[in-house]
């Protein structure tokens, strides 16, 4: 997920512009809501950051979803093929699939992610402390149909998907990459996937506004980023964090609202506020389990198995690909 920000800073503002960052940025600010996709928070800083956010004492999902894959490990071990390669979307820290590896034998290791230089950090890591498993990195756009190595084509496949990075998927999105993982690992696979549940609203709130004000350094760090590879001029005194959540769609929103009206400039354009006015950065879905298992039904999945932790805090999914 690290960007090489490094690199970018170096580039002549004419080669900036033709990035999809920059695009994307461009458009996302013309457009009325003002909205930035969350795949931009993570730099080296920004997911410096999310592993903080990680660690604070109101963000449950990552250390529930951890009991889970600890408690149930035998369970989800019993939906897995003897011999199957292990693709998982995304690479982040390998704390998760380090709990299936122990668990389950497995014939090869596929981490995918867009960033090769983290990819590949991790994986000599994984080399060192599983000295008899196969690693095999693929860089890719995870969420577009990218190919498996062929080492891999004859074993029976599990996909793993944690950390409920799926809610920050609108549903249409989510099911375009629940289609696409389909297609690549093929019938009869099996996906492991993690899953924020809906819950007391105040518990949410409290999740993406910690006191500490983590989350709100993670979200302002996308206008960091936007000074420094696109020469921006946000001064980030000027804007605020807010996370609401919105009950009609199930999902927690990430705005960073103006704090004045203001204009900014981004790549030579103006970029006016009014006072109060927000870029949407960010929603992060929660799910019951029936519209989470609905949803896998709408995109060629099946439910194989659903493990939650004691309190229904967070889920996690074993969905087996049925004949398209
Ligand atoms: C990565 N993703 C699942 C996190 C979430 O909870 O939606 C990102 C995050 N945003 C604010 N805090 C954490």
């Amino acid at each position: 997920m690290n960007v090489h920000a490094t690199a970018l800073a170096s580039t002549p503002l004419v080669d900036q512009k033709n990035t999809t960052f920059a695009q994307d940025v461009i458009a996302g600010l013309t457009q009325q809501p003002k909205r930035l996709s969350p795949k931009y928070f993570y730099d080296e800083a920004g997911s410096r950051l999310f592993e903080q956010i990680t660690l604070l004492p109101e963000y449950y999902p990552t250390r529930t979803e951890l009991r889970i894959l600890r408690d149930r490990g035998a369970d989800i071990a019993a939906a897995i093929p003897p011999g199957a390669a292990l693709v998982e979307f995304g690479a982040g820290a390998t704390t998760k699939v380090r709990l299936l590896l122990n668990e389950s034998t497995f014939g090869a290791y596929v981490p995918v992610d867009i960033s090769g230089d983290f990819l590949n950090g991790q994986a000599a890591a994984l080399r060192r402390d599983y000295p008899n498993l196969a690693v095999y990195p693929v860089t890719a756009d995870f969420t577009k149909p990218f190919a498996l190595p062929d080492a891999v084509k004859d074993m029976p496949k599990v996909g793993f998907f944690p950390g409920s990075t799926i809610g920050n998927f609108d549903p249409h999105e989510a099911c375009a990459f629940l289609r696409s993982a389909r297609e690549i690992l093929g019938e009869g696979a099996i996906l492991i996937v993690g899953v924020d549940l809906e819950k007391d609203e105040r518990v949410l709130h409290d999740a993406y506004n910690d006191t500490a004000g983590i989350t709100g350094k993670f979200n302002l760090n996308v206008l960091v980023r936007i000074n420094r590879e696109l020469g921006g001029n946000f001064d980030l005194s000027a804007f605020t964090h807010r996370a609401i959540y919105n009950r009609e769609r199930h999902r927690i929103e990430m705005h960073l609202v103006s704090l004045k009206s203001q204009t900014i400039r981004v790549l030579g354009r103006a970029v006016s506020f009014r006072a109060g006015e927000s870029i949407h950065t960010e929603s992060s879905y929660k799910y019951s389990i029936e519209r989470f298992i609905a949803l896998a039904r709408d995109s060629g999945w099946g439910s194989r198995a659903t493990w939650t932790d004691p309190s229904d805090m967070f889920s996690a999914h074993a969905l087996i690909a049925e004949r398209a």
